[in-house]
């Protein structure tokens, strides 16, 4: 089959030969018709992120296509049914196998690409906002990187579960499309620090959960951005991972948690649970349009550097697709 390698002297992307993996007894095995880009695929390029002992090491945390074959212990799928779901890896390739049990069908309403744009980001905004944050409807959550594939999706998420957003973007643009999203409050944090405002537009109180993927630089401000027993979940460390100072006694008096978590890296058990949970809300949701998969551009997989480069220039407004062709 064909799939996106890595040229590795010059960590350029581009379309090879690979072995068709072979579905397990309890596993499908699926045609690949469109993946979608992550951040996590730029670190495992330059082989700063390597995929998880027994994961494909071809990049791509996810896919939308159709069922080419099942397992013999496989229930409730079968050849030709419409499915997307979450990956350790292999995604950029042209087939692909997944445990049966982690396929998510993919609503009448939308297409390979939408569908493909749907499991990374949203799995993790549901996972660290309801699961490991226990987002409750009189919450109010700081958001960062509002625009980000992530972002766009936690921010429906909070919508959905009827709490209040708080997020920071980088341009007009982007808060303009956090706003249509459902975020309440938008700041740009190029223009000052975000502390202070998220501080005003709560009274002072503070938020209770932080979906944070920027890290060391936030750190301060996010530690002051935190009402009493409130969470910051770092999912990220786009801005540095090494804090300069850290004020432990602010944890103990106002009874903090900070959390830090990685979704590509939990057991199959863990993901297929999550995968359930996240389908039982998410689905008729995405059904009847309240939910939707944000995409900023489809790029045919022969463009892969060109989808790459797009991101790495941090342009995109949600998600970044490619469309595979076989
Ligand atoms: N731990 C997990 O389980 C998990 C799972 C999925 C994703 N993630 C992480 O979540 C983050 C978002 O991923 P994504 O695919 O949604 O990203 P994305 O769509 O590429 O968006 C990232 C955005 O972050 C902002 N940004 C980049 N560097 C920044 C910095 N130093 N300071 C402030 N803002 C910065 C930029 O937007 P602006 O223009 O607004 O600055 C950029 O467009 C990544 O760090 C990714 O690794 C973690």
């Amino acid at each position: 089959m064909k799939a996106v390698l890595v040229e590795e002297a010059t960590k350029t992307l581009y379309i090879g030969e690979a072995e068709i993996p072979a579905p397990g007894e309890d596993e499908l095995l699926v045609d690949v018709r469109a993946t979608a880009l992550n951040r996590a695929d730029l670190l495992q390029k330059r082989g700063l992120y390597p995929p998880p002992a027994g994961a494909s090491s071809i990049i791509g945390l996810e896919m939308a296509g159709m069922v080419a074959a099942v397992g013999n212990k496989v229930q409730g799928w079968k050849k030709g049914d419409r499915i997307c779901a979450l990956l350790p890896g292999g995604g950029y390739a042209e087939r692909v196998t997944i445990p049966a049990q982690m396929a998510i069908p993919i609503p009448e309403n939308l297409s390979f690409e939408e569908a493909a744009a749907i499991p990374e980001v949203f799995l993790t905004a549901y996972l660290n906002l309801f699961v490991l944050g226990g987002l409750k409807p009189e919450h109010t959550v700081l958001i960062h990187a509002g625009a980000s594939g992530v972002g766009t999706a936690a921010i429906q998420l909070v919508r959905e579960a009827g709490a209040r957003s708080i997020v920071t973007a980088g341009s007009e643009e982007k808060r303009k499309k956090c706003l249509e999203l459902g975020a309440d409050i938008t700041i740009d944090y190029k223009e000052g620090p975000f502390a202070p405002k998220v501080k005003e537009a709560t009274n002072g109180t503070g938020v209770n959960i932080i979906l944070d993927f920027i890290g060391a630089s936030y750190w301060e401000q996010n530690i002051s951005s935190l009402a009493t027993d409130g969470r910051l979940i770092i999912i990220g460390t786009m801005g540095g991972a090494k804090a300069e100072s850290i004020n432990l006694g602010l944890l103990l008096s106002r009874r903090l948690q900070v959390i830090g978590t990685a979704l590509r890296t939990r057991s199959v058990e863990d993901k297929i649970k999550l995968t359930k949970e996240f389908s039982e809300f998410a689905l008729p949701r995405f059904a009847d349009g309240r939910l939707k998969p944000v995409i900023d551009s489809v790029f045919d997989w022969e463009h892969v550097n060109d989808a790459h480069a797009y991101m790495e220039q941090n342009k995109n407004i949600g998600k970044i697709v490619l469309r595979v062709h076989n």
